[in-house]
């Protein structure tokens, strides 16, 4: 069964989520999907240092829609600001971005960062459990 159109990449710095994230897309019938085994690695972003997800095996493509869910803030202060920088160049005309948890200050640091060195994208806030930031850029917006 297809849940949508296209195809999600989904990254896990932990075997046992990405096991627990196939098993779960297997249990559902969904097949578009790929779970892409991602250890946090360091990265270099503006002369500063992130530990963020091995990108080195997400495919080259121009993505349309991230969701930002990890990784994990015992991670690491910020956890979840590289993921725009690093795919900065590899998103499509209209990307979308939907951050969660992003009532926690350590996200709305994240958002106001994100609005500071990215002003095309347009944000908007969603009441949801956690708080969610939807970003948006192009005709998406
Ligand atoms: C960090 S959790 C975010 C929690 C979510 N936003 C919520 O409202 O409950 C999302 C991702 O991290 C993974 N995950 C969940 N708990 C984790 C943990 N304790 N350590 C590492 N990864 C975890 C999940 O597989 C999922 O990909």
């Amino acid at each position: 069964m297809q849940l949508w159109a296209g195809h999600v990449y989904a990254l896990e710095h932990l075997p046992q989520y990405a096991q627990l994230t196939r098993e779960w897309a297997v249990r559902h019938g969904v097949q578009n999907i790929t779970v892409i085994d991602a250890p946090l690695q360091t990265h270099v972003i503006g002369g500063e240092q992130w530990d963020w997800y091995d990108i080195s095996n997400v495919p080259a493509i121009a993505y349309d829609f991230l969701v930002v869910d990890g990784p994990p803030r015992k991670t690491g202060a910020l956890a979840r600001y590289p993921m725009l920088p690093l795919f900065a160049k590899q998103l499509g005309p209209s990307p979308c971005l939907l951050l969660d948890d992003a009532d926690r200050a350590d996200e709305e640091a994240i958002v106001r960062r994100w609005q500071a060195e990215f002003p095309q994208f347009r944000t908007q806030r969603h009441q949801t459990q956690k708080g969610a930031v939807l970003m948006t850029a192009g005709s998406a917006s």
